[in-house]
Order: C-alpha cells, then sequence, then structure tokens
C-alpha cells in the first residue's frame, strides 16, 4: 500500500505556505489530489524555486512510483528523507519500491522504522504483516497485526488479517471462526484499490486466472441460442466478466456490477459494457435488491471474502426470476463449513455450498473443479433457481 493522500508535517524547516511559491505549491496540490499527472511539473517548478520543499518532494516522488518509474521515486523519497529522517510515509513508500524490485530485507527494515516513525500509521503495519506472511513467518505476521490492533488502528481490517495469519479455521458446526464470519469492507476496499493496476496483469497475465470467462461459458451452454438476459455481476472488480459477456454474441441485455472497491471500479467503467455500476457492500446490496429481476447472477472469485453464504444465497434466489441461473467459484475445502485461510481468504466445503442452494430453492446444474488461478484448488457452480 502505498500512502498518497496525507499532508506530511514539514518538520524542522519550514516551507512556504503562502507567496509565490506557496500558489504553486497549492495548485500542484489540487491537481495531485484530483489525480491529474500534470501536478509534477508543477511540483518541479515549486522544487526549483525552495529546494527544501518537502511536501512538493515527497508527492513528487509518489507521482513517478505511480507512473513506475522507481529509480525517480527511489531517489525522490531518498532525498525526502535525508531532509526529513523520520518521514514515515516516504519510509513506508521506500520499503514498497524495495519490495517491489524484489528485496524484501531492505523492505521490512523501511516499514519498520516508518511503524516507529508513526505508530498511528496503518500502511507500514500492513505492508509489514503482507510481507512477513509471504516469506511464511506467520508469528511474527500476526504480532504485527495484533499490535496495531493494540494501538487501535481499524480494528476490523487488523483482526481479519491477524486471525487469518494466527492459522484462520472456520468452525463446522457452529460456522464461527477465529476471524469474522466475512471480510470486512475496510480490508476489502484497502486490498483491492491498492491492487486495481495491476490485478489483470498479475491474476489474468501471470496467475492464468479465468474463473470470469469460464463461469460466462457455463451460463451460455445453459441458456443456449437465447439471449436478452438481465445479469448482475456481484464483485464486479475491473470488468472481466462484462468482457467475457460480450463476445461472442450478446447474452446479456442489462448488466449491473457491485462493487466496493473504487479504483476497480474505475477499471470496469473503462470497458463500457456495464449497463449500471454502483460501489456497494455485496451483502447490503442484495438485501435491498428487487423479487424475481435478474437471469443470471455472477459471482466470480467474490465468495473467497465471505465464510457465511447464507444471507447472500438467500438474497440471490429471491432477486433470481423462476429458472434463473446462478454461477459462482469458490476456493474448497473439505474441514467444516467455511473456513478462514492463512491467505486472508475464505474456502468453503461442498457440502455447505449443497446445504445453501437446498435451503434457497436453487438446484445444481453443474459443479466443476478447476484451478481458480495457479496453485489454487477450487470449484465453479452452476445453480438455477426452481
Ligand atoms: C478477486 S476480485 C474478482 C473480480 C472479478 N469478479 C473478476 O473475476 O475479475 C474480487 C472483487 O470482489 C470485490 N469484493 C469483495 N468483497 C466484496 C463485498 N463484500 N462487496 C462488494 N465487493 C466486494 C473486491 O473489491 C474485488 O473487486
Amino acid at each position: 500500500m502505498t500512502l498518497k493522500g496525507r499532508f506530511p508535517g514539514s518538520g524542522s524547516i519550514p516551507t512556504p505556505s503562502h507567496g509565490a511559491v506557496g500558489e504553486l505549491y497549492a495548485a500542484a496540490l489540487a491537481r495531485y489530489e484530483a489525480g491529474d499527472a500534470s501536478a509534477a511539473a508543477l511540483f518541479d517548478a515549486v522544487l526549483a524555486a525552495y529546494p527544501a520543499h518537502v511536501p512538493a518532494r515527497y508527492k513528487l516522488a509518489n507521482l513517478h512510483k505511480e507512473a513506475g518509474e522507481l529509480d525517480a521515486a527511489e531517489a525522490g523519497y531518498a532525498e525526502v528523507l535525508r531532509r526529513q529522517p523520520a518521514h514515515a510515509e516516504a519510509l513506508n513508500n521506500l520499503g514498497a519500491i524495495h519490495q517491489l524490485r524484489g528485496a524484501p530485507a531492505a523492505a521490512e527494515t523501511c516499514y519498520r522504522e516508518a511503524i516507529a516513525s508513526d505508530p498511528a500509521l496503518p500502511a507500514p503495519a500492513l505492508n509489514l504483516g503482507r510481507l512477513l506472511i509471504d516469506a511464511g513467518r506467520m508469528a511474527e505476521a500476526e504480532r504485527v497485526f495484533a499490535d496495531a490492533q493494540a494501538r487501535s488502528l481499524d480494528a476490523g481490517l487488523f483482526g481479519h488479517l491477524r486471525a487469518a495469519a494466527g492459522g484462520g479455521s472456520g468452525d463446522a458446526r457452529a460456522g464461527v471462526a477465529n476471524g469474522a464470519a466475512r471480510a470486512p469492507e475496510s480490508y476489502v476496499r484497502e486490498t483491492f484499490d491498492a491492487f486495481a493496476g495491476g490485478f489483470e496483469q498479475r491474476l489474468v497475465g501471470e496467475l492464468d486466472y479465468r474463473v470470469p470467462a469460464q463461469l460466462v461459458a457455463l451460463a451460455r451452454r445453459r441458456v443456449g441460442a437465447a439471449g436478452g438476459l438481465d445479469v448482475l455481476d456481484l464483485g464486479c472488480g475491473t470488468g472481466l466478466v462484462g468482457q467475457s459477456l460480450e463476445r461472442p454474441g450478446t447474452l446479456a441485455r442489462s448488466l449491473v456490477g457491485i462493487d466496493l472497491s473504487t479504483r476497480m471500479l474505475d477499471e470496469a467503467r473503462r470497458k463500457a459494457c456495464y449497463t449500471s455500476l454502483q460501489q456497494a457492500d455485496i451483502a447490503a446490496w442484495l438485501a435491498g435488491a428487487p423479487g424475481a429481476h435478474f437471469d443470471l447472477v455472477i459471482a466470480a472469485d467474490v465468495f473467497i471474502y465471505f465464510g457465511e453464504l447464507d444471507a447472500v444465497f438467500a438474497d440471490v434466489g429471491r432477486t433470481l426470476r423462476a429458472g434463473g441461473l446462478f454461477a459462482f467459484s469458490v476456493e474448497t475445502t473439505e474441514q467444516g463449513r467455511w473456513q478462514l485461510l492463512r491467505s486472508g481468504r475464505y474456502a468453503q466445503s461442498d457440502a455447505y455450498i449443497a446445504e445453501l442452494y437446498s435451503r434457497h430453492g436453487l438446484i445444481l446444474e453443474e459443479r466443476l473443479p478447476v484451478a481458480i488461478r495457479r496453485g489454487v484448488a477450487g470449484a465453479l457452480f452452476l445453480l438455477r433457481k426452481r
């Protein structure tokens, strides 16, 4: 997670807040906060007039990082830290650059220094914990998340990660896990806002992720030549389901996408294949969804953020028309009903899925075992409403 929005303190060297430099900086900041890359030229101008302007230097480095200009970003953060050694945001972002470059030890040092500099900042704790999980250092990761909780940082986010790092697990009978029965909204948003830009490159390009096209193909086989369906895409992400629906022929006459992450929705909007894209929590949105409204509901790689799925299945059953289809993927477990895994994702058992569809008026049409992404076992389900 790169820290972007905060305005760091100016430390011991005052930065001009008025006069020509102050006005230039205010103009640069307005463009930066609007996501306008032309802010870089204005930050350059601020620094040409006043090289000690740490906030301008820090934000310029962020822009370089976002543009993938890692050398320029690293040099920028190093200069910020030369002038203000305890700048926690710069330490955190420098750590992220080390991690991108495959240097976890250097990244770990930066994250730990960032936490020491500003214990109230969540990002370095999140980054450090995830780095430790990737390295298989679960007990240390758990401690990092527990410490963050003790500092009163986002309880939902760090509680979820702590439960996952601590061994996760869900209880078969009660359906109660060490963590919550679903991932908290803040965790989903943090994860996918940070990941949106690289999502397709990583998942499709590197991990051979094909679930959206596979689910659409399952539904298309059942529907046959008929098209003109009203389709709901739960957790639409960057819009890969929308893209798959369009080719070949038109299966959907309307397509509604729901997601929590602003930046994933921005990516989906660019694909221009959704009738409507809405930022909402799936469970909350479904609870208010109209009855008997959709012909096809798809959830591709989304139930990994839910352990308990009873309410979701009840509402999907209600919002489907008679004969409508429900296509989704899960990561699979043989233990109990559902499980919170060390990865922070959930898995469901076949027995639990069967319990859910029979309880909510749905019939199994097809179950296909697949690799959800490289090395991760799962299954695709196609259900039909009676
Ligand atoms: C792994 S991505 C899959 C995206 C897309 N379905 C695909 O197959 O490419 C999971 C998506 O689900 C969204 N998501 C997870 N939990 C959610 C929730 N409770 N409400 C809304 N969106 C959620 C995330 O923001 C993310 O975009």
